[in-house]
């Protein structure tokens, strides 16, 4: 049976770690956060994130805009939070109505307060290795890893999916601890058998039920970044959890995995983001 990795017990230790940080240098520290529209899951995630500053002593600002703002509104109101000085991070969510460019909106963001790590400037960095910010959900996924007391160095790691948000910056992190690292994708060939590979496999494909038993290595590290609604409308990730947990030696839950962790690193990439517009 396989041991469920906690991250919300994981989460609330980084935060209590970045609120201590906070607390004992007397920082005042701000995040920025922006939400365009009226996407039911992205106004759960913003409130999560005030939910967790407010843990952490962080002063959140929301700009709540509606469906129609324009982009020269959107970019306008990024100039200002840009030379705003009590503003540390900005966090602009996404997915943005269809009608704004997402890329032009991120890249107009100062990459020193680009607390998502998805300014073009801080994806070369992550890729070079010298990296501020850590991509929140694969960082936080490396701290579940690390949680397990895995060591991923010359591990067979797969990682299922290929976005910019996920997939390609988690591949990078676990090379960077020199992990063989494998990213599938919905051309890959034999998909089970390549997953069978993997001491870890990190799963962020956004489809209920999609990793199943035979796809794991008996005693494998699964952790699941999916968060999708199943048929009886409950939060679910991508790992049909109840056959592939007998068989794996580590297993993260949805919800309680990887979600508290990607708020927990957020708040970490806030405090960086503080020291470097200190310096
Ligand atoms: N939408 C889903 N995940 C994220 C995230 O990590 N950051 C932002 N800005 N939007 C998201």
């Amino acid at each position: 049976m396989a041991k469920l990795i906690d991250g919300k017990a994981v989460s609330q230790k980084v935060k209590e770690e970045v609120r201590a940080e906070i607390e004992r240098e007397g920082l005042k520290v701000g995040l920025a956060v922006v939400i365009v529209g009226n996407d039911q899951a992205s106004r759960v995630y913003v409130n999560n994130k005030k939910k967790a500053c407010e843990v952490c002593g962080i002063r959140s600002f929301e700009y709540a805009l509606p469906e129609e703002t324009t982009e020269k509104e959107l970019l306008d109101l990024v100039d200002t939070l840009n030379n705003d000085p009590e503003v540390n991070g900005i966090l602009v969510q996404l997915p943005l109505p269809k009608h704004l460019d997402s890329e032009k909106v991120i890249a107009r963001i100062s990459p020193e307060k680009d607390v998502d790590a998805f300014h073009a400037e801080n994806v070369g960095k992550i890729m070079i290795g010298n990296y501020a910010f850590l991509p929140c959900t694969p960082a936080g996924v490396m701290e579940l890893i690390h949680s397990t007391g895995t060591d991923v160095s010359g591990k067979e790691c797969v990682v299922i999916g290929r976005s910019n948000i996920v997939g390609k910056p988690m591949a990078m992190l676990l090379l960077h601890e020199n992990a063989t690292v494998t990213i599938c994708h919905s051309r890959t060939k034999d998909l089970a058998a390549v997953c069978r590979r993997a001491d870890i496999l990190v799963s962020a494909v956004g489809k209920a039920d999609f990793v199943t038993a035979d796809m794991v290595k008996e005693g494998a590290v699964v952790i699941d970044v999916g968060m999708n609604r199943n048929a009886e409308n409950k939060l679910c990730g991508d790992v049909k959890f109840d056959e592939v947990e007998p068989k794996v030696s580590y297993i993260t839950p949805v919800p309680g995995g990887v979600g508290p962790m990607t708020i927990a690193m957020l708040m970490k990439n806030t405090l960086m983001a503080k020291r470097i517009q200190s310096r």
